[in-house]
């Protein structure tokens, strides 16, 4: 009965829209307004046309079809006609069929426009025809596949619920403190966007996520601070909205908000972060329909649309291998392989490329699926967590003897120490340099590099060779290192080594690199060597940096980012608080002074590499 009045809906476009006063705007202009407005319209409709053509072939077709944009005249519209408005995402490999909305008359139509969004954003986990989960046609050519019914079918939850009791000692009660600092500044300035900008007491916008709160949640639980735990989770509850009309990353995106709610949906057993996690995961599954199925590193969650980056054709290699843990986890609990296949298909690929001694280039093209010939090899920014994967995803899948994750794991650390372990020529310190164009060494180590000595130990725990135990101490001294040299006792972002005697000093610092930016890396090994061993040392080391934190970045209405570490009297303040700090740093903090170094069950659970709780468990 509703044929007759069908109206294909263009969600997110609102291009065409008052148009009426522009005619006589338009005649009431002088002759010499009408050509510069002409010659300005032509100028920029050929910079659009040189951008455009540039970008195409990178551009999956994955965009809204636009067949027919009108919105229904009343007149045409007889009494007691109903309306039927059917959202369309169409292109030749992926047809989605979204929730319709049928609405009484067209003055309607706006609200049933926002209606529809919502409603196709929501997932009602009750609700199974309101479905926009159509996992298949991700992996299928050329064809359209109805939506299926998906069942959100749950697992046992009581295995993952932990309940927490809450500081124990005064180390642990001063983090605490520290957490509640955070969240008070970032609630009062900031809560519901990104980031707290502390100083300037107003917020930034990154993704419009509301990233510190998701990144922040299990912390809050963790530390079993109920009342700002509250407020976050009603946040979740009745604000949190995933149909954002931006391109968003899909690395971070899984890392921090996907994880985030996997997490909470854990620890806490609460279905509304499975029925968020399940949003966000159907969004972001258009970033893997690429010609190599390597996937796009931005996609729009509202438009669905999928690209590479804007300043280059390339994905980075670890934010294509960092997603594995989450996906992997969403299909486990809802038992729908969709998203696992598609994220698990990656690690397969970048597993049949060939490589150096194991050791990745640190960028791949997700049209050819080929990494970029002459790009760096780096265990810092855009090589750092492919490693890391390698090892949680074969933990993840209850450690299968030969694997190729774990095999490929061993290789590469095989040739990080053949290839990139060095050491200074006065102070013996070891330090990972990086390979540029994939073969001239450089002396040069992210602190995002620190993350690797507790890698490395949670898989010497799981079995990996003496190599790696060794090579793992002897990093987290170096990293030690480079945060106590420094008269703020902060680690700069990168830090440099002596090579060959063209430094006074083994470890030295660039002026352009002395930023510190709170990160976690080197907190989060220090936990796994004090968790894995139990020895106190690790303790201290990480109350000497906690400290050094409180002192140099703890400003009136939150924490921030410093500029300079390299000068304890001027340390230049960013105004920026990393959702890192609270999602990662200070829950490894606490994890680290905790009294008991199980607190954390590392045989139950991976971090994620956003400091995410991921369930192990055996296929
Ligand atoms: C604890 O760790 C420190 C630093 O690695 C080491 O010097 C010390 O010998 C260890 N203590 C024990 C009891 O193993």
């Amino acid at each position: 009965m509703f044929e007759k009045d069908s109206y294909v809906l263009i969600v997110g476009d609102e291009s065409v829209k008052k148009r009426r006063g522009f005619k006589r705007t338009w005649n009431a202009l002088s002759r010499f307004q009408k050509n510069l407005i002409v010659i300005i319209c032509l100028a920029v409709l050929l910079l659009w046309m040189f951008v455009f053509i540039q970008r195409k072939n990178l551009r999956i077709d994955a965009e809204v079809e636009h067949v027919n944009l009108r919105k229904p005249d009343s007149s045409h519209n007889e009494e007691g006609d109903k309306i039927r408005i059917i959202p369309l995402f169409k292109d030749n490999q992926l047809s989605i069929k979204m929730q319709e909305e049928i609405v009484d008359n067209a003055d309607n139509w706006d609200d049933a426009i926002k209606n529809l969004v919502n409603a196709n954003g929501e997932v009602n986990s009750d609700d199974t025809k309101n479905s926009i989960d159509n996992p298949q046609a991700v992996e299928s050519n050329n064809k359209n596949i109805e939506p299926q019914k998906s069942e959100l079918k749950k697992d046992k939850q009581d295995d993952t619920q932990i309940s927490f009791k809450g500081p124990t000692n005064d180390r642990q009660r001063a983090v605490v403190a520290a957490m509640k600092h955070s969240w008070m500044g970032y609630k009062t300035y900031a809560f519901g966007h990104d980031n707290l900008k502390p100083i300037s007491q107003t917020y930034s916008d990154w993704f419009n996520l509301g990233l510190t709160i998701v990144d922040a949640l299990d912390t809050l639980y963790i530390m079993d601070m109920q009342e700002e735990y509250g407020e976050g989770k009603r946040w979740v509850e009745s604000e949190m909205n995933l149909d954002v009309n931006r391109d968003v990353n899909l690395f971070e995106t899984t890392i921090r908000v996907l994880g985030g709610l996997l997490s909470m949906y854990h620890l806490s057993g609460e279905e509304i972060y499975l029925t968020k996690a399940k949003d966000l995961g159907r969004r972001l599954m258009p970033s893997f329909n690429t010609p190599s199925k390597i996937p796009f590193s931005d996609v729009n969650l509202n438009t669905l649309s999928a690209h590479a980056p804007k300043w280059s054709p390339d994905s980075s290699t670890s934010e294509v291998t960092t997603i594995q843990l989450e996906f992997r986890d969403l299909s486990r609990i809802l038992n729908d392989p969709s998203f696992e296949n598609a994220a698990a298909m990656v690690s397969q690929k970048i597993h049949e490329l060939p490589k150096t001694d194991g050791l990745v280039p640190i960028f791949i093209n997700a049209n050819t699926g080929t990494f970029r010939t002459f790009s760096t090899i780096s265990l810092g920014a855009r090589g750092d967590s492919y490693y890391e994967y390698l090892l949680k995803q074969w933990l993840q899948i209850g450690k299968q003897p030969d694997h190729y994750l774990i095999e490929d794991y061993k290789e590469a650390i095989a040739g990080v120490i053949k290839n990139l372990r060095k050491e200074t020529p006065n102070e013996h310190h070891i330090y990972i340099g990086e390979l540029i164009s994939g073969k001239d060494f450089k002396p040069k180590m992210d602190h995002l590099t620190c993350y690797l000595p507790g890698t490395l130990l949670l898989g010497y725990k799981n079995g990996m060779p003496q190599s790696h135990f060794t090579l793992a101490t002897e990093l987290l001294e170096t990293c030690y290192q480079t945060y106590i040299k420094q008269p703020t006792g902060l680690a700069p972002e990168i830090t440099y080594f002596n090579l060959e005697g063209e430094s006074s000093t083994d470890i030295y610092v660039k002026a352009n690199d002395a930023h510190n930016l709170q990160r976690p890396e080197f907190i989060e090994s220090l936990y796994y060597f004090y968790a894995i061993t139990g020895n106190k040392t690790y303790q201290d080391m990480g109350w000497n940096i906690f400290q050094s934190f409180e002192k140099y970045t703890r400003v009136s209405h939150g924490y921030t980012s410093i500029n300079n570490v390299r000068n304890a009297k001027d340390v230049r303040p960013k105004d920026m608080m990393e959702t890192f700090w609270l999602g990662e740093t200070l829950k490894y903090f606490y994890l680290l002074f905790s009294d008991d170094r199980n607190e954390i069950d590392l045989d139950k659970f991976i971090f994620n590499t956003e400091a995410h709780l991921i369930p192990i468990r055996e296929n």
